[in-house]
């Protein structure tokens, strides 16, 4: 399919914009340092933490760290929910809604069966969603240019 050429000059640390590729949602959040700094800290609460399971269909060579990115700060992801295919909203916080787990510091959360996912895209213990978030085939073109696919 044909690759999609993105300019995230614009995108300010804390926003998301969404972008089409074959037909898919393609996210690209811009984290904070913040955030980044957070991500080892949901380790032992996640399914799959390393991103061991399916690799090849979920996750990049280039992706498969902690922060499951190039660069740390910019994470790029299909939001579409791997268990059936529903669409993730991000950042909701616990409180945010009665039903969602104190413990959970915010991320994506899927309406459709409350599959929570930390902001690497990484689904959380005992959810529906079977992977975590899949991260597309993507690079950088310059400092401002990504491209997707
Ligand atoms: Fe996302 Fe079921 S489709 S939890």
């Amino acid at each position: 399919g044909a690759a999609v050429e993105v300019d995230i000059s614009a995108l300010k640390p804390g926003e998301k914009m969404t972008v089409e590729w074959r037909g898919k949602p393609v996210w690209i959040v811009r984290r904070t340092p913040e955030q980044v700094a957070e991500l080892p800290q949901n380790d032992d609460k996640l399914a799959d933490p390393k991103s061991l399971r399916k690799p090849d269909e979920f996750t990049p060579p280039y992706a498969r760290n902690e922060q499951r990115s190039i660069k740390p700060e910019y994470f790029v992801a299909v939001g579409i929910c791997p268990h059936l295919g529903c669409s993730p909203s991000d950042r909701f916080a616990a409180g945010a809604q009665p039903s969602l787990p104190d413990d959970w510091p915010g991320g994506f959360l899927c309406p459709c069966h409350g599959s929570t996912f930390d902001l690497a895209g990484r689904v959380y213990k005992n959810k529906p969603s079977p992977d975590n978030l899949e991260v597309p085939p993507h690079m950088y073109l310059s400092d401002t240019r990504l491209l997707v696919g």
